[in-house]
């Protein structure tokens, strides 16, 4: 894809076309495909189960003769490099060198990998060979040592095997304080570096120094590229504070760092999902319990920097953080902070205020994974739920105020089908009459469209800089992607991809609302009539017109473009139509009162038809809840 060829430098410099094409010829694709797909021979291709999306019937293709992959139901493809990234979560300057380390293809220096490591890069390179280490220390110091002995069994009472400790490197910082100290200082390593990464603290009284932590459970924080870079020590007994974290040094920054999220990565890429939990041991346990694509935060805190980094590789983010109300809240700020980073998110609630660890203790892996991972709920369920705690909701009074207080986090929802529906179940829990929860709703909607929320528009959360037209909503949830968004994405598909854009014909024909979009279509639709192939660069050549030219090139550069299965090919026609009937209504009411006001009363009665089976087919999709 030719605006994905920018990766390719990196801090070392550029890696030469030859290296790239030597990669290219050592590693088949075949080969390297059947290592994760099971591939069957189909004529000119082998088929297989998409490794990239979900699904129960092969779509996923490799084309042994091109050298290429591609997945009719994702929309995935590439070469073998772009396979290993997708796969594995690399950048294409990190698969390069992977692949090229594999079949011993020499890197010139400079290429990938820095020629001439700064004074900087070397210290960082000493201070993580130090971490890496001391994780195997302390390792050690757990397994095999007497030093391990009562740590081992906490940590056995608290269900972990010998393969859980293995697998995640848990250690042992022993109580007396000099072991780690005394390992550093035989290998020669510079103790002042030490000391400003962490693993060691200067005595006062300038004699030396001592391990940094002591009497803890030692976890090992590792980066992205699964190098350790810090620790985090729970205390052994009871007491304060219950974690030490490594403090913030060249190498470790807690608000980027994610725990496990290099081993989550291929899981979380895989299915589109990242479940984020509060606390080590949950992750842990929950890995245990089979859940692969779980990440926590150092501490509680969640950061826009971490949404931002797994949105990345996500499409959406499940929270299962404690159930009690500490943990509630935390859920509800990392939510928003998903949802300003443009990211769908859905919590997970546990019963009786336990924490992930504990509720596998108590109801077992089988039911963590099916009913709880597997049946989050929405962000919006989940704070009317929460919702509930400020109001006493066994008075009248507090009842109200919460149905009341309830509309105004539904009016925020963008979409009427799940304002519908939650308007609904809210009429039924509480038996309030339907079409005053509707009205009300309507009136705050309204009213909030004709405030516009102070300050930088580009800025605001509510249209994440996307959406031109529509106004803000009152409430907590983010609009989803505008009308333009839609059809650009809608565009940038059918450009990809020849059937979602036969699909998008059957569905829309023109019927996009800007009038470029609706040209670029035209000109989609018989470029595939000819027969061509799906080709950027061929079907720019097609469009001799400088203004649509510059229109499809910034959809191709669009930042996120959602997969393009069929499922969220039908959503968004959808939604292209359901916008264009509500303009549609729009008119008709007009005209209907101008009609009214001329007088003419069957013309007026006609449309008012019009508009009726309008609001039918509206009300129609309203109905259903998304
Ligand atoms: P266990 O009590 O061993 O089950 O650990 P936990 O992870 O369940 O602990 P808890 O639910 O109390 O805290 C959740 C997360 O918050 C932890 O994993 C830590 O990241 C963080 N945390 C908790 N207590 C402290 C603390 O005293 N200091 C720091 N820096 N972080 C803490
Ligand atoms: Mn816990």
């Amino acid at each position: 894809m030719l605006f994905r060829v920018k990766v390719m430098r990196m801090a070392g410099g550029r890696i030469p076309e030859d290296v790239i094409q030597a990669v290219l010829r050592a590693h088949d694709i075949v080969e390297t495909v059947g290592r994760t797909v099971h591939l069957t021979k189909s004529g000119k291709y082998l088929k297989g189960l998409c490794p990239f999306h979900s699904e129960k019937t092969p779509s996923f293709t490799v084309t042994p003769e091109k050298g290429i992959f591609h997945c009719y139901g994702c929309g995935k493809s590439g070469n073998v490099i772009r396979f290993r990234m997708e796969l594995e979560g690399y950048t294409f300057p990190e698969a390069v060198r992977v692949m090229a380390e594999e079949a011993g293809i020499p890197l010139p220096r400079g290429a990938g990998v820095p020629a001439e490591p700064s004074p900087a890069q070397l210290e960082r390179q000493k201070l993580i060979e130090a971490h890496e280490y001391a994780a195997k220390f302390y390792h050690y110091l757990l397994q095999n040592t007497e030093h391990g002995k009562e740590a081992k069994e906490y940590l056995k009472r608290r269900g972990m095997s010998d393969k859980l400790i293995d697998r995640f490197m848990i250690g042992i910082a022993p109580e007396r304080g000099d072991l780690l100290t005394g390992f550093l200082e035989k290998r020669g390593y510079d103790m002042r570096l030490m000391e400003k990464g962490g693993l060691v603290a200067a005595r006062s009284d300038g004699t030396g120094y001592y391990d940094r932590f002591r009497g803890r459970i030692m976890f090992p924080i590792r980066d992205r590229d699964g190098r350790t870079i810090a620790f985090a020590g729970r205390i052994l007994h009871d007491g304060q504070p219950k974690y030490i974290n490594s403090p913030d040094s060249v190498l470790f920054n807690k608000s980027r760092v994610l725990y496990n999220f290099h081993e989550a990565r291929p899981e979380i890429r895989k299915s589109g999902r990242v479940v984020l939990f509060e606390g080590y041991m949950d992750v842990i346990r929950a890995w245990d319990a089979g859940v692969r694509n779980g990440v926590a935060s150092m501490g509680t805190s969640f950061t826009e920097e971490h949404a931002a980094i797994l949105r990345r590789v996500a499409e959406e983010a499940v929270i299962c953080y404690d159930g009690d109300d500490a943990g509630q809240a935390a859920a509800l700020k990392t939510a928003a902070i998903f949802e300003s980073a443009g990211m769908p998110v859905k919590i997970v609630l546990l019963p009786g205020g336990l924490d992930p660890d504990e509720y596998i203790g108590k109801y077992g892996p089988e039911s963590f994974v099916r009913d709880m991972i597997g049946q989050p709920m929405s962000a919006v369920k989940f704070r009317l739920i929460f919702l509930r705690k400020n109001h006493k909701m066994l008075e009248e009074e507090g009842r109200k105020d919460y149905v009341l207080e309830a509309v105004r986090v539904i009016a925020g929802l963008d979409s009427p089908a799940e304002r519908e529906f939650y308007l609904r179940e809210l009429a039924r829990e509480f038996d309030f009459p339907l079409e005053t929860l509707r009205q009300e709703c309507a009136r705050i909607r309204s009213a909030a469209q004709k405030k516009p929320i102070p300050g930088d528009k580009s800025g605001n959360r509510w249209n994440n800089g996307r959406n031109e037209t529509a106004p803000p909503p009152a409430g907590w949830v983010p609009e989803p992607p505008g009308r333009h968004h839609v059809e650009r994405t809608l565009l940038y598909w059918m450009m990809h991809d020849a059937e979602a854009a036969e699909y998008v014909r059957d569905k829309l024909g023109d019927a996009f609302q800007a009038e470029d979009h609706a040209a670029i279509a035209a000109y989609l639709y018989a470029y595939y009539a000819q027969g061509n192939e799906p080709d950027v660069t061929r079907f720019f050549s097609t469009l001799q017109d400088e203004r649509l030219e510059r229109t499809a090139a910034s959809i191709l550069s669009m930042e996120t473009v959602p997969p393009c299965t069929s499922d969220n090919l039908e959503a968004y026609a959808e939604e292209v139509l359901r916008r264009q009937r509500l303009a549609a209504l729009k008119e008709r009411v007009e005209e209907r009162i101008r009609a009214e006001r001329a007088g003419d009363a069957l013309r007026a009665a006609r449309i008012a038809v019009e508009i009726h089976n309008l609001e039918r087919q509206l009300r129609g999709k309203a109905t259903r809840p998304s």
